[in-house]
């Protein structure tokens, strides 16, 4: 069969690897490897099974502060780990280091894993880490994970489409760059369509008054979840209006994630009749 030029999908363990374009053996320095798995919003239950797997054979990890505890725990006792941070401005080590410690460990002839929260193509700068594996050669592969939207608006009990409400769902961040949220404001501001907004809390203001300001109403149900998935988890439930104040009243932390639409009116419907997936304390503010 031909397949482009792709390295064999069946690994020496019986695994199918993810493509990987065919590289130049004459620039791998070693038989390093790196995996970018994708660990998810926070329960450790959430993880893949391949997930699981990469991390047991890793020699070294290299983890962001959203990785849980007992997802590290499944590391071999002699792994090397290696925390990176990243937590919004204040990012622990910058992200050219983070590369060049991939690059570095690899060339050791690791098997090395990247792991970070939620899926490591959204964003999650796995597009940059894996530029720079394929600029020096090194084999990499990745694992995709349960994002935050997905995993954080499931344990909400959140649809995040549905055919009488929403018929789009948009991903954004919400990260703000000199005080202001760099966004297609016209386009978020269409009915029918779902907003999840990653790193917003700071800007939770910003956000709510410019989507009025573009044209959702005011009544427009919006929540912001924290910690969502986990034991931390704490649910702000409210209206573009009301949620900022809500939100501060509630004295939310990150890692937060805001939902804005009319699917999040189902809620109220939908959690009297759901298991709670986390632990009792999840739905502590309805
Ligand atoms: C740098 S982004 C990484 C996103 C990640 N790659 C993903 O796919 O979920 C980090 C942001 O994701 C959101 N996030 C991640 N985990 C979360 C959780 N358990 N609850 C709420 N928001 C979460 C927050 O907005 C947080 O600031």
């Amino acid at each position: 069969m031909d397949d482009g030029g792709a390295q064999h999908r069946l690994g020496n363990d019986g695994a199918v690897r993810a493509f990987v374009p065919a590289v130049d053996s004459r620039k791998i320095g070693s038989a390093g490897s790196v995996t970018l798995v994708g660990a998810g919003p926070g329960d450790p239950e959430l993880l893949t099974l391949r997930a699981v797997r990469m991390i047991g054979r890793a020699d070294a990890i290299v983890y962001d502060r959203l990785v849980a505890p007992e997802i590290l725990a499944l590391a071999r006792p002699h792994a090397e780990l290696f925390y990176v941070g990243k937590q919004r401005n204040r990012h622990t080590l910058p992200q050219d280091d983070i590369n060049a410690l991939l690059v570095r460990l690899a060339h050791e002839g690791k098997r090395v894993v990247r792991l970070k929260g939620g899926d490591p193509f959204i964003f999650g700068r796995g597009g940059e880490e894996i530029e720079t594996l394929a600029d020096n050669g090194i084999p990499f592969e990745i694992v995709p994970g349960v994002s935050a939207a997905n995993g954080v608006a499931a344990y909400a009990g959140i649809p995040l489409t549905h055919r009488d409400h929403a018929q789009a769902c948009v991903f954004v961040t919400g990260h703000l760059e000199n005080g202001t949220m760099n966004l297609d404001w016209v386009a978020l501001a269409r009915p029918r369509q779902t907003i999840v907004v990653y790193m917003g809390l700071a800007g939770l203001s910003t956000l709510c008054r410019e989507l009025v300001a573009h044209g959702l109403p005011a009544t427009t149900p919006a929540a912001i979840v924290q910690h969502g998935t986990t034991a931390r988890q704490r649910i702000v439930s409210a209206t573009l209006a009301t949620l900022p104040g809500l939100a501060k009243a509630a004295a939310l932390v990150p890692p937060t994630l805001i939902i804005v639409g009319n699917v999040v009116r189902l809620r109220n419907k939908l959690v009297k009749f759901m298991r709670e997936p986390a632990p009792d304390s999840a739905f502590a503010l309805r």
